[in-house]
């Protein structure tokens, strides 16, 4: 197992894309940091079927986008399962409305759980890496709307533009410590993130209609994207985004 006797951080892993590639890494050997917000009932779910697998896991309780908790997520890694040579910034919420009608308590919410959450949980994850010497992965769950612009979800479109630039940013400075840092940039996966819009009928064909593939994802198909990344294999691989997104960005005109 190409994972084995690693430690990975998954940050929102308790349901949706998170919690597939918590699973994921598991399955190629990793022990897991499950990471759960307000819900520890799915978080510890998830923690126990990788139990069951027979890795180490541990579900910790945190709302990354307070920096504090951030931090203490990396800790009680360490504390717990020794290292963390993995980490997945996958935590991320999004409101659909219009930008006239944003609110600042909405905006701060947005930027703080998909921004600064990733941020300083990279931040966190990275000196770890230092510490122990050997390198890392740091693997961020963005968006196609890290590049491509999404009416009524300006804070959201805003923040996954602000997680590629750090990607791009921060790769230069965690190079030399052989600390990989790469984006995974998801079109439309059926997740409880964006249920509002696929479980109306006339949304969800609004979007089918944008997607050459014609489907929507599942979180298993981005999961298998992660872990390649987050592999022995991926090492000469970092500073990207990975789009997997069944055509969407693709999507033009038909004259
Ligand atoms: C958003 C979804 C949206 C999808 C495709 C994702 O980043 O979270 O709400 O359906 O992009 O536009």
């Amino acid at each position: 197992m190409r994972l084995a006797g690693q430690v990975a951080v998954v940050t929102g892993s308790s349901s949706g894309i998170g919690r597939a590639i918590a699973l994921r890494l598991a399955k190629d050997g990793a022990d897991i940091c499950v990471n759960y917000h307000a819900h520890a009932g799915p978080g510890e779910a998830v923690k126990d079927e990788i139990q069951q697998m027979g890795r180490r896991a541990i579900a910790v309780g945190a709302d990354v986008g307070k920096t504090d908790e951030a931090r203490k997520l990396i800790a009680e890694t360490v504390a717990h399962l020794g290292r963390v040579d993995i980490l997945v910034n996958n935590a991320g919420i999004e409101f659909r409305e219009p930008f006239l009608e944003v609110t600042e308590e909405h905006y701060d919410a947005v930027m703080a759980v998909n921004l600064k959450g990733a941020f300083f949980c990279a931040q966190a994850a990275a000196q770890q890496m230092i510490r122990q010497g050997g390198g890392g992965r740091i693997i961020n769950v963005s968006s196609v709307h890290e590049d491509l612009p999404l009416p009524r979800y300006s804070p959201y479109a805003a923040s996954k533009g602000g997680m590629r630039m750090m990607m791009r940013t921060i790769c230069l400075e965690l190079a030399p410590y052989k600390i990989t840092v790469n984006d995974v940039a998801p079109g439309a996966i059926a997740t409880p993130i964006n249920v509002q819009v696929t479980s109306n009928p006339t949304l969800r064909q609004q979007l089918l209609s944008e997607i050459p593939l014609n489907r929507i994802g599942q979180p298993e198909e981005v999961a298998e994207l992660v872990a390649y990344l987050a592999s022995p294999e991926a090492s000469y691989v970092t500073g990207s985004t990975y789009v997997i997104d069944g055509g969407l960005m693709r999507h033009t005109l038909s004259l």
